[in-house]
């Protein structure tokens, strides 16, 4: 069947959820790709030609071979992380970029505490060891873990979703310390009763470390080494951000030293490939980037997708544009 020359041509890289497949076939004739990622520049850029916008995912590389197709005008991505995206060449092609910021904030914390709490308790280890036979009875010193109640958490990025997990650990009587680029307002710090401190300072003093920075050249294997060597030998370090913040390979070396207690891990380096002395690891919980995984949330994250590209496509400002200099 031929594309309706008046209805515009957009990508759809990925499966979507209701509505979104619904709001982008009233107005547009939309091109799918097979099922499958990582794709590359590439892939996409050949599925993409003719087309006006790219509604994309985080197994999408989005890079100057996609942004300089004639005629592209906006790149969807069905994330709040747009690390996938070469914004920089998107906003040299004029092309807009938007993510999808603030419907995922509550989930992706729950799952940053449910790390929290399955990490420090042990909760994966344990399972392991019942479905293999090894619960043979109670035992006074069976799977002993970390308490979370009581104990200092710190939060790497204070932004919504670190403020949702700052919130969950109020709940739990946690202390809590936080570092940022900047220091959030005194009434969000007295609100959450948040103290502020340098990274190596949170390092040394937290029990838990929950990272909630966006991936960028200057948060790129922020946690190393040097960075695991001044935790706590009981800490615990939790993941849901994006996973080159963390150096892969230091982190399992670290969980296999003992220099750290446990790891809860949503987020890999080559995703979906995970490092594989990290599989190695018993004392950490690793899950396939689920953090913003609920049935809810993510047919929300697709919406707001949808409604960005349509949008631009109607020539309006989208709710979430990460380069609007290319509105202005
Ligand atoms: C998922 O990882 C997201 O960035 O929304």
């Amino acid at each position: 069947m031929s594309a309706d020359p008046g209805r515009p041509v957009v990508l759809v890289t990925n499966r979507l959820l209701e509505p979104a497949p619904s709001l982008l076939a009233a107005s547009c004739e939309v091109r799918t790709m097979p099922e499958g990622g990582p794709r590359t520049g590439e892939a996409i850029a050949a599925a993409a030609a003719g087309c006006v916008g790219i509604l994309s995912q985080v197994t999408d590389t989005i890079d100057a071979r996609v942004l300089s197709i004639p005629g592209l005008r906006v790149v969807a991505n069905c994330a709040v992380g747009y690390n996938n995206v070469d914004v920089a060449a998107a906003t040299a092609h004029g092309v807009i970029v938007t993510n999808t910021p603030g419907v995922l904030d509550e989930t992706t914390a729950d799952a940053a505490f449910g790390l929290i709490i399955a990490a420090g308790r042990r909760f994966g280890e344990a399972e392991r060891l019942l479905r293999s036979g090894g619960f043979d009875r109670w035992r006074i010193d069976m799977m002993l873990g970390q308490d979370i109640h009581g104990a200092t958490l710190g939060i790497v990025g204070l932004g919504r979703i670190g403020t949702a997990v700052a919130r969950r650990a109020r709940g739990f009587g946690m202390r809590l310390l936080y570092t940022a680029t900047r220091r959030v307002a005194a009434d969000l710090e007295a609100e959450l009763g948040a103290e502020f401190r340098s990274l190596d300072q949170l390092l040394a003093e937290s029990d838990f470390v929950s990272l909630h920075t966006p991936l960028t050249a200057a948060t790129h294997h922020l946690i190393g080494e040097r960075e695991l060597a001044s935790m706590k030998p009981t800490a615990v370090l939790v993941n849901t951000s994006r996973g080159a913040v963390v150096d892969e390979a230091a982190l399992a070396r670290a969980l296999q030293s003992g220099t750290i207690f446990a790891a809860g891990i949503d987020v890999y380096e080559q995703e979906p490939a995970v490092h594989p002395e990290l599989l190695r690891c018993e004392n950490a919980v690793l899950l396939p980037h689920i953090g913003s995984a609920s049935v809810r949330t993510r047919s929300r994250m697709c919406e707001v997708a949808a409604r960005n590209l349509l949008a631009v496509l109607a020539g309006q400002r989208p709710p979430n544009p990460v380069n609007p200099e290319v509105l202005d």
